[in-house]
């Protein structure tokens, strides 16, 4: 499954952390890439250290508008999943989004424009409570990929947790000049 997420909204400096952190989930619950609009450009360079130290090649890519990206998309063949409160509920589509192939994800910053409701394929919620793009955006990615996302390798990275149950071990790659 290539799962990819869009996050569009207007920008707010004080939304820059929440920004991160939907990238840094993306990342690591399998996601390859994330679409975003207006954002701090440093966005860009934090998660190229975290591609470095912990692995893999997530990609980050700005862009000025969302919906050419979301039409794109459609005709690859991405279904065009959006986390919204008001959606069918995750629990009873769940099963129907584990069978597809290639996923968009769409999560909101501030106000959601009202035509992403019908340029989508799937409106779900999280829940009907207001809560958090983050937390939406995580459960959402572990119930379609039924924890399968934290067996997956991060490759090439120069340091990897060997899980414990005290502590804290981690391998550190030699490397060589
Ligand atoms: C802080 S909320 C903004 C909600 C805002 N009132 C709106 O116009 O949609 C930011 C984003 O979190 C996600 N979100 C919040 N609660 C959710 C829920 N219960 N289910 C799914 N997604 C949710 C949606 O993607 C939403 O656009």
């Amino acid at each position: 499954m290539g799962i990819e997420v869009i996050r569009i909204g207007q920008r707010l400096v004080r939304d820059d952390r929440v920004t991160t952190h939907v990238a840094l989930v993306s990342r690591a619950f399998g996601a390859e890439k994330i679409f975003m609009t207006e954002v701090n450009p440093e966005i860009k360079d934090t998660l190229a250290k975290i591609n470095k130290t912990w692995g893999g090649d997530f990609a980050v890519e700005f862009i000025d508008k969302w919906k050419p990206i979301v039409k794109k998309k459609k005709e690859e063949n991405f279904k065009i999943i959006h986390l919204t409160m008001y959606g069918e509920s995750i629990n009873e589509i769940q099963e129907q989004l584990q069978k597809e192939e290639n996923l968009l994800v769409v999560v909101g910053a501030e106000k959601v424009p009202r035509e992403i409701y019908e340029l989508a394929d799937f409106n779900v919620g999280v829940g009907n409570q207001p809560h958090s793009e983050i937390s939406a955006l995580a459960i959402l990615l572990d119930r379609i990929q039924k924890g399968e996302q934290f067996e997956k390798s991060f490759p090439n990275a120069e340091r990897k947790i060997m899980p414990t149950k005290n502590g804290k071990n981690v391998q550190v790659k030699e490397t060589r000049d």
